[in-house]
């Protein structure tokens, strides 16, 4: 970069002041404003997150319109395979194929939070959780920039539903904001460096993202270290020169003259220091000349290759939620009912802006015919998930003559896209009835489920074997058929919790808000976070995912009990394939505080990995743990805090399965200050050994007085009332004989470090 950062210096003195903010605005749909004169090359933007949208330059053509390229499973499948180098290798195939297409900068990945199952583009995102979320993004983007191609790290920031997205104000407290919704990004970041960021739409407590310094400039830039640029989402901009001065480099798409008038003037009557946007367009051109300069018009790559590459992301990310009796894999000769639409229609990926126009596309039906010749079929449903008396009969008929059914139910392609939410997070009424149907015909009944998020499954107790294959992807249904068969063994995780119901979510009571505002009353605790601390029992948990072999957790070791502040912490464990088959196994760790001054979750994953092993292998896993894995936000001393006392380190097959755990204990981590004001109560001087001495001398008697009460209730209740008596109310008390001077002399004293 920084060779860029030189030539982008030089070229800021020969610039106009027009050209500056000509560079601010696009010139188009997707390209950035060319410069010729200095030589100053256009790049090209294409999404996405999945896969390679090169869109034409009319909005006219719509969605379905783009070139061709390879369609991976979307963001929420990927996160279920826990595998940082698969994800990797899909980056760095997305890169060559932005290099071919002729792409600088890759709009993705998106690593918004999943607050509620509803939200409209979950499927596009990773994860329930920060780490996960975070880790996958980072090697996504290494693996996309490996190749000389930029990514945008995207929607920055908190925005988690379609509902209202281009005006609502989401709401939240300092903490949350912190410990939950920006870490993805930051973890993204520090990693792996994006080149850009993208802006969301919306507001955050009543600033919008692309005029929010907080977020561009304070965050992004100041603590983080980011060096790249900050692009708009599509039309997310309100006022440029105010973007300009908050942190946004680039306005997409082009607007005209509009915006880029807007910010000559606003610099000629000061309103914008031309300064300011000197360094906005450095920032700018250093990634455009390093975009430019590390295009390769000679790479090539294999569609069969990449396709292959699709057929195996998408079969690790396959989770066998459920398996009764082993019912998978299938055995061979059998004669299997294959049931449901999707088995010869798949939903491949959701709605929107990510949407690929694959190159190939397989189905469940053609993968399956190859190992099962003697298949049968009928559809089951319409597409839009309505069913009818005959074809409820047919099935029943079908699955009763066979000695396995598969059913195929998910979510009609109408349910799941950018631009809405959904409403309920059911199946189509006409899919359970078919699923109830035809497991009274046939008790061997696997239901295989096509969805971007979160369902629920009233059936899920009388059906003996479900399968989650998410928006799997151009290869999705081989790689089903691979899972059926036994062709790979099911090593997907969730991504995100199951809940029996909606109304157990918890965000329910505050969707998708009202009057502008959505408030994020359940602050930290959304996913996993929630059910743990409020011991709700979800359906199927956050990193639960069966395997045909088993796994055995042993040795748990840390390389230290005590451990302070400076010190990594080293977790190792055996893990023991104890099955018949290989297989991988995703070991997850997570952080239980014993106590802590602030409200915490019950536990947090801060960290995972994926093994392959092979029957009889035994391998050690080590984890390393530093201060931030332990700490809170603490948005009083505006710092991550980390208190003194115990930990307990758990390491689970998912965040309800623990296997080992081991308390750890951190000593002489810095205290955190504690500041007095006139409102701090009694109590907490009196916790205080310095504090207690200044104030004891002036509640002597009131104490004296309490004490003798003989009415042991109003003793209590006088006790309470006085222990949680600001300090400042002692002025009032005392008649006037403790004055406010006296008061502020004290708290001074007691606020004093020595
Ligand atoms: C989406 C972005 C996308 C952009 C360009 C917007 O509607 O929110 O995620 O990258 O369009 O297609």
């Amino acid at each position: 970069m920084k060779i860029h950062r030189q030539k982008a210096k030089a070229l800021i003195a020969k610039l106009t002041l027009q050209e500056k903010a000509l560079l601010c605005v696009g010139k188009d749909l997707w390209t950035t404003q060319p410069i010729d004169r200095l030589g100053i090359p256009s790049i090209w933007m294409a999404d996405g997150p999945h896969g390679l949208r090169k869109a034409s330059f009319s909005t006219a053509g719509g969605l379905g319109n783009s070139e061709p390229a390879t369609c991976f499973p979307t963001s929420s499948a990927l996160a279920s395979t826990w595998n940082l180098e698969l994800i990797h290798q899909i980056g760095e195939a997305m890169g060559k194929e932005a290099q071919v297409q002729g792409i600088q900068i890759i709009l993705g990945p998106g690593v918004n939070m999943k607050r509620d199952p509803r939200g409209g583009r979950n499927f596009e995102y990773y994860s329930e959780d920060p780490v996960l979320s975070g880790k996958m993004a980072a090697a996504f983007i290494n693996g996309i920039q490996s190749q000389g191609v930029g990514t945008s790290l995207k929607h920055f920031a908190v925005n988690n539903q379609e509902f209202a997205r281009m005006y609502f104000s989401s709401e939240l407290d300092e903490r949350t904001l912190r410990e939950i919704y920006l870490p993805a990004f930051e973890i993204a970041v520090r990693e792996a460096k994006p080149w850009t960021v993208m802006c969301s739409y919306n507001k955050i407590n009543g600033t919008f993202a692309a005029e929010n310094p907080l977020i561009l400039h304070k965050v992004l830039k100041e603590e983080w270290g980011f060096e790249g640029f900050v692009v708009s989402d599509w039309y997310a901009v309100n006022d440029r020169p105010e973007g300009v001065n908050a942190g946004l480099h680039l306005e997409m798409p082009g607007s005209g003259d509009v915006s880029v008038d807007k910010i000559f003037s606003a610099v000629q009557t000061g309103k914008l220091a031309e300064t300011r946007l000197n360094t906005i367009v450095e920032d700018l051109l250093a990634v455009i000349l390093k975009a430019h300069e590390a295009c390769k018009p000679d790479v090539t790559y294999s569609l069969e290759t990449h396709h292959k590459l699709a057929r195996q992301a998408s079969a690790e990310s396959i989770v066998l939620l459920k398996n009764e009796n082993n019912l998978l894999p299938l055995p061979s000769k059998i004669k299997i009912a294959v049931i449901g639409e999707f088995a010869k229609a798949p939903r491949i990926q959701g709605g929107g802006s990510s949407q690929v126009v694959a190159t190939q596309i397989d189905c469940l039906w053609d993968a399956l015919l190859q190992d099962y010749p003697e298949l049968t079929y009928t559809k089951g449903y319409e597409k839009d998930g309505t069913t009818s008396e005959k074809m409820l009969e047919e099935a029943a008929k079908l699955a009763n003559s066979a000695d396995i059914a598969v059913v195929l139910a998910g979510l009609p392609k109408r349910y799941e896209s950018e631009c809405f939410d959904r409403d309920h997070i059911d199946l189509p009424e006409g899919q359970n009835r078919l699923i109830e149907t035809v497991v009274t015909a046939q008790k061997k009944t696997v239901v295989v489920l096509t969805n971007g998020s979160a369902v629920t499954m009233p059936w899920h107790k009388n059906i003996p074997c479900i399968v989650e294959s998410w928006l799997g992807g151009q290869a999705g249904g081989s790689a089903v058929a691979d899972i059926l068969t036994g062709r790979v063994n099911p090593s997907g995780k969730l991504s995100e919790t199951f809940p029996h119901r909606l109304l157990d979510c918890p965000a329910y009571l505050n969707w998708p808000g009202e009057q502008g505002k959505v408030h994020y009353a359940e602050g930290l605790y959304i996913g996993y976070r929630y059910y743990d601390t409020k011991e709700i029992e979800p359906m199927f948990p956050f990193g639960h995912g069966l395997s045909y072999t088993t796994f055995e957790y042993s040795e748990m070791h840390t390389n230290r009990i005590d451990f302070s502040k400076t010190d990594v912490l080293k977790v190792s464990l055996k893990i023991h394939n104890t099955g018949a088959v290989s297989g991988s196994e995703v070991v997850q760790l997570y952080v239980h505080p014993e106590q802590s001054r602030l409200k915490r979750p019950y536990k947090e994953l801060k960290g995972f990995c994926k093994v392959a092993l092979e029957p009889d292998e035994v391998k050690e896993v080590v984890f390393t743990l530093n201060h931030r894995d332990f700490s809170y936000y603490d948005p009083e001393s505006a710092c991550w805090v980390a208190d003194d006392g115990a930990y307990s380190l758990q390491i689970g097959a998912s965040s309800r399965d623990i296997r080992l755990q081991k308390q750890v204990k951190l000593i002489d981590a810095d205290p955190v200050p504690f500041v007095f004001s006139r409102f701090t109560p009694l109590k907490e001087w009196m916790t205080r050994p310095k504090a207690l001495s200044l104030v004891e001398p002036l509640i002597e008697k009131k104490s004296a007085e309490i004490a003798l009460h003989q009415d042991e209730d109003a003793k209590a209740m006088m006790e309470a009332l006085f222990m949680d008596l600001p300090i400042v109310k002692l002025v009032q008390f005392s008649r006037g004989q403790f004055t406010e001077e006296q008061l502020d002399e004290m708290i001074h004293k007691a606020n004093l470090r020595k």
